[in-house]
């Protein structure tokens, strides 16, 4: 098969197909951690669905788990030049990371934010996302259909179908 007949997701991926899928503190104990709230699915099986996601509109998603900051500062630095998009649930990060928000600030491609649960509804101090301001938007609250959502918006994004500002 030449690279015009591959199906969408197969292939090395080149900067304009990649998306970085980043996960911050505490989900890779999704499916055990407070199912009441982020439900019984695991960080594997969003990471599937984005995937799967990914593969229908042509987006390959590579995927990372940190509990450390200053990885994930480093795997947005890794991203730059090098991915279209990064979609990223920072966990507890969200709401203070500055290191985190100036490394999004320094890449140049699409910034999705995503969670599980919609921490406007929860307490005051997830209220606050300081990964909101350098995200092209976010998407909460959906549970894991966040991810499919999220990797649609690059999608559009990518399109055109959806202004950037
Ligand atoms: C979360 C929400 C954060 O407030 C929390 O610290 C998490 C998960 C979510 O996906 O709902 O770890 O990002």
């Amino acid at each position: 098969m030449t690279p015009e007949t591959l199906p969408a997701g197969t292939g090395s991926p080149g900067p304009a197909e990649l998306v970085l899928l980043l996960s911050g503190p505490n989900l890779d104990l999704l499916g055990d951690r407070q199912p009441e709230i982020y439900g019984t699915e695991t960080l594997a099986d969003h990471v599937v669905a984005a995937a799967d996601e990914g593969q229908a509109v042509g987006l390959h998603i590579e995927h990372h788990q940190s509990n450390h900051e200053g990885e994930l500062v480093e795997l947005v630095h890794g991203a730059r030049g090098r991915t279209a998009a990064v979609i990223v649930n920072a966990g507890a990060l969200t709401h203070y990371s500055w290191a985190l928000h100036d490394a999004l600030a320094a890449y140049e491609g699409i910034v999705v934010e995503v969670h599980l649960s919609n921490p406007a509804a929860r307490e005051d101090w997830r209220h606050l996302s300081v990964i909101a301001p350098v995200a092209d938007g976010t998407v909460a609250g959906f549970g894991g259909l966040g991810y499919r959502l999220a990797v649609q918006a690059v999608a559009r994004i990518r399109a055109g179908a959806a202004s950037r500002p």
